[in-house]
Order: C-alpha cells, then structure tokens, then sequence
C-alpha cells in the first residue's frame, strides 16, 4: 500500500511534528487539566473556567459539561476581539454561482453587519434562549446572522437550503421558532432555489412564527406578508451599528442543527458554547495547519456542520480569511473549483469526496488549465474518500505537493475526530490516520466486546469513543433520553458512533461506513425511515423499505423497495410521481436512485423486514445472501431478484 511521509519541510514549520503529536496526544489524556487549560487560552473568556468538566457516558450519572462555570461570548470572539489589530483583514471573501459576482468583507464591516443584525432581531423581540431557524443561500448574511444569534445569545437552527418546505417545518416547529430568516433566492448552478416561497409553505404550517427576515439576494420576485416579512437591507439602516455581546455560560446553547438517525423524525443536535468553540478553533488551528494571513476555503454548505465548524465557527475564531461560494463545482464549468483557487490564490482547500469524484470523471484536463499554485494543504470531509479518488486529490489537483487530511468527525461531535495532522502524520490514502488530541476511540464486536489494541494487531468492529471531548454534543434537543438512548445505550459507558471501523497494524483508523440504517449520499446524511416514512404516506403505497448501495458518484445511492396497495398496479408514471413525492416530502438530495415495486417485502416469521438482504439485492451481490432460514416466505426473495431495479 502506498503511504505519503510527511514532507520535511512540513515536519519543520507546521504547529506539530510526530513527536510533538505524540507529546500532545499523551498529554491531552493524562493530563487534561493542564492541557484544556492551555488550549482554551485560545478563546477570550469573560471569566474564565476553573471546573474542567463532569463527563459520564453512564446512565446513573449521565451527563456532559466543559468549563461550566466559564462565561463567554462566541460572537465576540468571532469578531470583537480581531478588531483591534485586524479590522481590515478581509474575514469574507464571497464568490457567487455567476462567476461576475464578488464581495470582500472585512472584520470590521462583519462586525458592524452582526451588531445591527443583532438588533434587528432584538427590535423583533429575540432574546437570549430563543430558537430562530435560518433558511439561507450561501451568502456572507447566513454568516452574519449565525453570529448575530450568538451575540444576543438566541439559538439558531440552519437548514439546508435544499430541503423541501415540508421538512422545513418539520424543523421549525421541533424547536418552536417564532422567527425564520431567509433571503428572496439562492442561485445554484444557474438555478433559482425559492427559498423565500419554501419559507411561505414551510411557515403556513408553523403558527409559532410571528416574524420572517428576508435577505435581498436573487432579486427574484416574493410575497411579502403584511406584519410579519421584513426586508433585512430595510431594517438594517434603521438600527444602531452599536450592540453589547450577551455574557453566556460556556454550557449555554449555541445552536441546534438537525441530523438524520437510524430512527424517527431528524434529531435536533444541541452543541453548547464553550466547548464547542475552543474544539472548532483548536481543530481548525491544528488539521489545517492554519496560519495568518493563509486564505482558507472550506467548500460545504453552511446547512450542514461541516459549514457551521469550519466556515464560520473555527475560522473566524482564528481570525482567517475564509473564502465562502455559493455555487456548485461544475457550473459554468467543470473547472469551476479550480478557477476560484486562482483567483482567491487560496492556501487550503477542504472539500467532500463526492465532488472529487464527480470531477475526476470529467478528467484532468479541466484541472491542469487552472495553475493551483497558491495551494497548500487539501482537506477532505463527509464520507469515505476511495483511495482511487485520494489520489486523484494528490497527485492532479495538489501536483504531489500538498498534504491531504482526511478528517474523520460527525454533526454529533462538533469537530474532527480523527484526521491527520500535516506536520506528523505519514497519509494513508483511504484512512482518516489517527485520532485527534482528547479523542479515545475504541472497536467493539457486536456484542460490546472491545477489541484488543495493541501494536502491530488489526481489528474491526464498531467504532466508540470512550471519554468526552469538549466539542461532543450535549443533547437532542428536547429530548435528553433519546440522546441517552441514541448514542450511549448500544455499548454502555460508551459514545458509539454508529459507524463502523478497521484500525490497521499501525493503529491507523479506516472508517468504513454507517453500520446502522443511516445512508450517507453525496456526504448528505440520509435515514432509511426518513425516507420510507416519506414513501409510505403516499396513498398508493403500503409499504417501503429503503438501503444503500454503491454508487460511483454518490457514495451511496438510495434504492427503495415499495409494495403498493393490492387495487394499484406498479408502472413507470407511478415510479416517476414517487419520485417527485420524495423530493416534495424531504428535498431533492432524498431522491430515490432506484425504484423497486416488490409485491412483498421478506421478513422474518416475527415480521421484521431483513434489510441485510434487502441491502445484498439492491447492491446486486446475491451470490451470498447469508442465512435465509428465518424467512417466513423465501419465494419473496427469489422474485425480488428476478425483478431488481437497473
Ligand atoms: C461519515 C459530517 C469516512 C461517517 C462531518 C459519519 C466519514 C458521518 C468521514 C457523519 C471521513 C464523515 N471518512 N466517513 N473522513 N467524515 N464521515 O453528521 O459515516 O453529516 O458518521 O458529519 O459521515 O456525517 P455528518
């Protein structure tokens, strides 16, 4: 197997060497006193902490807490802080979907768009504890109005901008926001998203809102609702550019961002102030190897966490120029990503693996026109990334010059988890490497057994983090025993990430993927029962069953089994309607790749369907469907394979 040393001339300047890796890693866990101490020194506190934490995994004593009796403020640090000497350092750059359209924000000017931001929502009547969900393109104002909430202490909860109206308010009213802040449109690949429209869907059925903020974006045409929309740019002149940052306690609430699980309805992950920005900081500070003046692209969408820790959170708590676009990477071209490189002469890019893969198949030529000269450090994030696409990575878009960090994490954890560090650690491709300082994983056997780790042995199970992290989650958000349940029940004492794991003879982790009914599409969360619940309330069908199978762009693609009501007969118009309800229900990154009308569905004689070989069809390996004794019907699955869906 090919492994990529860490170049020298890495080992020498980055913030850690292997040694110092090593050094700080041992540290972090013996010592966690002293290190947390240091490595919290990178925040401003208001009155700093002198309770290190009370973390248990058990169910007695449950619960998690990091410098809890430390008060801060996150905007502040975000912005207040990096005035004085940096006002002029550009915090934003932000390139549009029309390659024409450019802006630069400084520190200064984001600071002044927060502050009146965050008065607007007072003179709405948010305050601190308020839940406001924000519903945005990718626009410097979704920055803006994250850290506004954070400045008045409120709560936001960002949703993709993809999803459908109905998943919308879904969110809006698990946390019972009484306001929503969108803009007029997003611009996607030449595309109009109506994002303003969605919202007056969405809200019909949300009789909490009482106020909804629009940012003038797109220009397209929308409905202003008498007494309850407002114009963002309007309101903006007419309040002060003054605003004091609320005190908030480290455990305070920073912001609610929803994920999909095996089960249910979305949860509301809940992440808390204090620990949660010294993980975002300190992560960004280390895997990017992040130095002043570096400009610093991370390519996700804000609706995602990946957008909240490492386009807003961590950047700017850093003080980094961070290069935001709200585009997609083959619109007007397939060179796209690499024409903004350039023009940004960006230092470090952190992308997702389902893009890579989607350019590489367009070749290198669409690369190799682009210079990427400024390029420094590659990063990736989201879902496995295929050797075969790391070293595309390497060697077109880097020219074998820039470390890739693979980084391993989750909405759940707040920050990466495990991720090479670009001065240390020698690149597997294909391996997030080793875990990150704090961070003490473990495998497990299905039956909690742990695997013993030992150097030079392989193991592989199901990956479990055994001690608390400051960035970890604190809760569902009003539901506290489904987040016992949900992450600390399966293997007790333990955190269990849901994924599964190979650590390799160098304690490598390779992460292999969801092992519970979660799909991972285009490094878009997805759960089976969303999706199935979706299908099944559509009047023709009475029952569905969803699983993943490999797909080359995606990852994974989403292959439905459907069993219709007995008077409705399967065809190509139903296939297609199911479809588009699908995208209705949930958002166009739920589509259904496969469609697969079974007159049955096998179960076992208890009824429960067998996804193991449900999975085994829809990947088209039935050579080796396992144990099908416990079926009640076998001839079901005969007849599912003579009919899969291409
Ligand atoms: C997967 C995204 C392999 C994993 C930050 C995890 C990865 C889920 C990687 C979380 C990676 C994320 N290698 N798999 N580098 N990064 N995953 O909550 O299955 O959207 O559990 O957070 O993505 O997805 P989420």
């Amino acid at each position: 197997m090919t492994v990529h040393p860490v170049p020298a001339e890495w080992a020498r300047r980055a913030y850690v060497d292997a040694a110092g890796q090593a050094e700080k890693y041992r540290r972090s866990l013996e010592e966690p006193e002293a290190f947390w101490r240091e490595e919290t020194a990178r925040i401003d506190w208001i009155r700093p902490w002198t309770q290190l934490g009370r973390c248990s995994f058990d169910e007695a004593d449950f619960g998690i807490e990091w410098f809890a009796d430390g008060t801060l403020n996150v905007s502040a640090n975000c912005l207040d802080r990096h005035l004085a000497e940096h006002g002029e350092t550009t915090a934003i750059i932000w390139e549009g979907d029309d390659p024409s359209q450019q802006r630069r924000i400084t520190y200064r000017e984001l600071h002044e768009d927060v502050c009146r931001f965050a008065n607007v929502l007072k003179g709405l009547g948010a305050k601190k504890g308020d839940r406001i969900t924000l519903y945005l393109p990718m626009i410097p104002e979704a920055a803006v109005a994250m850290l506004a909430c954070a400045r008045i202490g409120a709560i936001h909860s960002v949703v993709f901008g993809g999803f459908s109206p109905e998943a919308l308010a879904g969110r809006i009213q698990d946390c019972d926001s009484r306001l929503v802040i969108t803009a007029d449109g997003g611009m996607r690949g030449g595309k109009l998203v109506p994002l303003k429209a969605n919202v007056d869907a969405a809200v019909a059925h949300c009789p909490s809102v009482e106020a909804v903020l629009v940012v003038r974006h797109a220009g397209n045409a929308v409905t202003m609702q008498g007494g309850r929309d407002r114009w963002w740019q309007d309101e903006r002149a007419a309040v002060s550019p003054d605003c004091q940052p609320e005190e908030m306690g480290a455990e305070d609430p920073l912001f609610i961002l929803y994920t999909s699980g095996s089960t249910g309805k979305p949860k509301g992950v809940l992440h808390t102030s204090g620990g949660y920005l010294t993980w975002a900081a300190m992560t960004h500070h280390y895997v990017f190897d992040y130095r002043p003046g570096d400009i610093y692209w991370c390519a996700a969408d804000i609706g995602w966490v990946t957008g909240h820790s490492y386009v807003v959170y961590g950047p700017l708590a850093n003080g980094a120029t961070v290069v935001m676009f709200e585009g997609v990477p083959n619109y007007p071209d397939h060179s796209r990503f690499w024409q903004i490189v350039d023009r940004h002469q960006v230092n470090i890019f952190y992308g997702a693996p389902t893009a890579l893969r989607a350019l590489m198949r367009e070749g290198d030529e669409w690369v190799k026109r682009t210079s990427r000269s400024s390029l420094r450090l590659l990063g990736s994030v989201g879902e496995p990334i295929n050797p075969e696409a790391w070293e595309w990575y390497w060697r077109v878009v880097g020219d074998g010059r820039c470390p890739i960090v693979d980084t391993w994490w989750q909405t759940e954890t707040g920050g990466a988890m495990i991720t090479p560090l670009p001065g240390a650690t020698d690149l597997k491709p294909g391996s997030a490497s080793l875990p990150f300082f704090g961070v003490a994983p473990q495998l497990v056997d299905a039956e909690g057994t742990v695997l013993p780790d030992e150097p030079g042995v392989a193991a592989e199970g199901n990956l479990c983090i055994t001690r608390s992290w400051p960035g970890q989650m604190r809760t569902v958000y009003g539901d506290h025993e489904r987040f016992f349940q949900t992450y600390f029940s399966t293997y007790k004492g333990k955190y269990f990430t849901g994924d599964g794991c190979r650590r390799d003879e160098d304690g490598y982790y390779w992460i292999t993927g969801r092992v519970d009914d979660v799909i991972n599409v285009s490094g878009h969360r997805m759960g089976t029962a969303e999706i199935e619940s979706a299908l099944v309330a559509h009047a023709k069908v009475a029952e569905a069953a969803v699983v993943g199978f490999p797909h080359d762009i995606k990852g994974q693609g989403i292959y439905a089994y459907v069993t219709t009501n007995a008077e409705v007969e399967p065809d190509e118009a139903l296939r297609r309607e199911l479809v588009q309800w699908v995208r209705t229900e949930i958002g166009p990154i739920a589509t259904p790749d496969a469609i697969h009308f079974a007159p049955a569905l096998p179960k076992t004689r208890s009824g429960k369907i067998m996804r193991r070989i449900l999975r085994k069809i829809a990947e088209g390996d039935v050579s080796s469907l396992g144990d099908t004794s416990t079926l009640a019907d076998p001839s079901v699955v005969d007849t599912l394979i003579a009919t899969r869906a291409g």
